[in-house]
């Protein structure tokens, strides 16, 4: 479904993304996992046409979507959330996922019935009034995911939507996760939580510095001395 080949991304001199090759199959959920500035969140951004790419090809449902623009990816169904979360602060909880319902509904009403459908699917439905400004943390990873589900995408880039979450929460937002993939959408997710990437991933992709280091299923990662080496013992170190 996604097919991303050879793509590199500079900024200045430093190549953030090195010559990257990955393939999301449908129906997959994937992981792409690595240190802190390893370019997980610069590849996104590539991918889903936030950054112009240095060299490479990327195709989403076998037409390439390099360099296009990222509303008109998102028209073909490849939709990103962000690390860090942007909501319409002012605006409310319901009001900032209807702004996403309207890229498929432009008409109000039909865009408000589907972003309450979206909120009851994430169990946001208490919320739904507040400003977002006034969110916890789980709220507004929950408002990154909603905005994103709301232009009902086939593949969704989620990018650390569980930082920062307790354990039931974050158990909560695993469950969330499955749920939606169940309901027929490809994801590709980064993570550092290493449980929800044990749990959720059929596959996974390991980035350290730019470039990829290992791909295999989670049993193989987590026990590849280079993965170790390069992001796993550290974050043991680090804890
Ligand atoms: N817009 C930017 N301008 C300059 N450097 C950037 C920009 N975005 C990211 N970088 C750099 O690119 C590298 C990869 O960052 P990022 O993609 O955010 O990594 P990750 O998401 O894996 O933590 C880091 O060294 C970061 O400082
Ligand atoms: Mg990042």
């Amino acid at each position: 479904m996604l097919k991303v080949k050879g793509v590199s991304k500079s900024f200045g001199g430093l190549r953030a993304v090195d010559q990257v090759s990955l393939e999301v199959e449908k129906g997959q959920i994937a992981a792409l996992i690595g240190p802190n500035g390893a370019g997980k969140t610069t590849l996104f951004s590539a991918i889903a046409g936030f950054h112009k790419i240095d060299n490479g090809h990327i195709e989403f449902e076998e037409k390439s979507i390099a360099n296009v623009a990222p509303h008109k990816i998102a028209r073909h169904g490849l939709v990103r959330t962000f690390q860090i979360t942007q909501p319409f602060a002012r605006l409310s909880v319901i009001d900032n996922i209807i702004i996403g319902a309207y890229q498929l509904y432009p008409d109000y009403e039909r865009a408000r019935a589907h972003a309450q459908g979206v909120a009851e699917q994430l169990g946001m439905l208490k919320i739904l009034e507040q400003p977002s400004v006034s969110l916890t943390v789980v709220g507004r990873k929950k408002l990154e995911l909603a905005k994103a589900l709301a232009t009902s995408p086939k593949l969704l880039l989620l990018d650390e939507v569980m930082a920062g979450l307790n354990p039931s929460e974050l158990l909560e937002t695993i469950e969330i996760i499955q749920q939606i993939n169940q309901s027929g959408v490809t994801i590709l997710l980064t993570e550092h939580v290493m449980q929800a990437v044990m749990q959720l991933s059929s596959y996974v992709y390991v980035l350290s510095y730019g470039q990829v280091i290992a791909r295999g299923v989670p049993k193989e990662i987590v026990a590849n001395p280079k993965v170790i080496e390069a992001y796993l013992g550290r974050e043991i170190v680090d804890a």
